[in-house]
């Protein structure tokens, strides 16, 4: 096994460090460490369950920023919702580069393993549309809420960013998949663009 494969992020790197010094202690060969390593989540990339489990991920933060979209209403505490969507937004984004990052580094996908996706990946969109037709619904809330500017400033930017972190990372997954998902993926991601760009001018009107 290369020691490439192995992704470790810098803000894991010193408690994986600690853990990697405990189980030295407990299992002499490096198998096991590997093995530990597998066993307590630390991100292998290649395998297309660390894909699955990235869009998972990015799926849990979509639904729970568009939870909170729900609840942004005029009457309700604008000043604090905006701020807490705004670092939802950041932390959705780091996601879904993360998401992109796995993606990147894992090596082509059998055609059994692209078809398990393709119905993670729709699922996703799907996601994520509801969540653009959530930012765009708020637009007037967005600018009641003042931060520095109005609000919907700040969430033209967000819309942009994230659609560039999606972008990438549809593009990181066209290239290791095969099979039907390859071939859906040039529309995948036309219509996610799309979804973007009305969102992205509702919001820049
Ligand atoms: C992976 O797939 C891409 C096309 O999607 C191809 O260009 C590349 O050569 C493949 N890599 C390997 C190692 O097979």
């Amino acid at each position: 096994m290369s020691v490439g494969r192995i992704q470790i992020s810098e803000k894991m790197r010193s408690s994986s460090a600690r853990v990697a010094g405990d189980l030295i202690h407990w299992l002499p060969s490096t198998k096991y460490i590997f093995a530990g390593f597998a066993s307590i989540g630390l991100a292998i990339a290649g395998g297309a369950a660390d894909i699955e489990s990235s869009i998972g991920k990015i799926e849990d933060s979509c639904s729970s920023l568009s939870q909170t979209l729900k609840g942004f209403t005029s009457d309700g505490n604008v000043m604090g919702t905006a701020l807490k969507l705004q670092g939802e937004a950041k932390d959705l984004l780091s996601i879904i580069n993360d998401g992109k990052d796995t993606a990147s580094n894992a090596e082509n996908l059998s055609s059994a393993d692209s078809d398990k996706l393709e119905d993670s990946v729709n699922s996703l969109s799907k996601s994520v549309f509801t969540l653009l037709d959530g930012f765009v619904e708020k637009k007037p809330v967005f600018q009641k809420a003042v931060l520095g500017g109005s609000a919907d400033g700040l969430v033209e930017k967000d819309l942009q960013d994230l659609k560039g972190a999606t972008d990438g990372l549809g593009k990181a997954l066209e290239n290791i998949v095969t099979g039907q998902l390859k071939k859906d993926a040039p529309q995948i991601l036309s219509d996610l663009d799309k979804h973007f760009d009305d969102a992205i001018k509702a919001f820049s009107d």
